[in-house]
């Protein structure tokens, strides 16, 4: 585990951009499962404004680690926050955008996904495995749609599994763990003094926190696992 700490989004997102370019590097194609929710969206615009070129956006293959069951249209969905901050903006062949469709019935597009996953990542031991996973955490320690309510779900044999918001109610289709730790590398990216918390239990009593909450069992076999913190999400960390 690697533990990086960043005052401003601006830095964070800058590193973990040489880190992804530093992937990609020597590679004919890379394939990457984008995290949801707010997180991402300033890595997004940071990315729009990269001079052309920088990234090499062909050689990307685009899935997500977590879908909210709503069509593409709606501002719940993960695939639109991605569209409305990265795909209107840089040139991505249609190809190779493989969206969770939400607008689907949660139960078949968990296993159509899982399908889809079998057919287009490389396996590790059988899994599918990505190049990059990217990861967010709720201030409640779930990561992708696993929440603490349904920490079973995360063991699933299945490669993606249909979850439920534990306020809302609002369905979910999620990688399961098996898929999430056979990424070759995991990056946590988590910002904002709300998950000051989770982020100290979860580095710091592992042991303990494991038994709760789903972002304490990502630990990929290939342990290569990158927490991505600003200094909000860091202030309780002992080191
Ligand atoms: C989602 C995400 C989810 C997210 C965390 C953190 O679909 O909401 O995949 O796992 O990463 O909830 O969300 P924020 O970045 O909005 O704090």
């Amino acid at each position: 585990m690697k533990i990086d700490i960043f005052k401003t989004k601006e830095e964070l997102n800058r590193s973990f951009t040489e880190k992804i370019k530093e992937i990609i590097a020597g590679k004919e194609s890379v394939t990457i499962a984008l995290s949801g929710g707010s997180t991402p969206k300033s890595l997004f615009d940071y990315w729009t404004q990269l001079p052309e070129g920088e990234i090499d956006w062909n050689k990307i293959k685009f899935f997500w680690g977590d879908e909210r069951c709503v069509p593409p249209t709606d501002n719940e969905s993960n695939y639109k926050m991605t569209k409305e901050h990265l795909f209107n903006f840089i040139s991505v062949p249609r190809k190779n955008i493989f969206p969770i469709q939400g607008e689907n019935d949660p139960g078949p597009e968990a296993e159509r996904y899982g399908k889809l996953l079998n057919q287009e990542l490389e396996a590790t031991n059988g899994i599918p495995s990505f190049d990059i996973l990217m990861l967010g955490m709720g201030d409640d320690g779930h990561t992708a749609s696993i929440f603490p309510h349904e920490l079973k779900l995360w063991h699933s044999l299945e490669n993606c599994v249909m979850a439920t918001h534990p306020i809302s109610g609002q369905k979910r289709v999620s990688l399961s763990g098996r898929v999430i730790n056979a990424a070759k590398n995991v990056f946590f990216l988590v910002t904002g003094e709300n998950k000051a918390e989770k982020v100290k239990e979860i580095i710091e009593e592992a042991e303990q926190a494991k038994k709760k909450y789903p972002a304490a069992l990502v630990q990929p076999y290939s342990g290569n696992l990158y927490w991505f913190l600003d200094e909000t999400a860091a202030k309780l960390l002992n080191h």
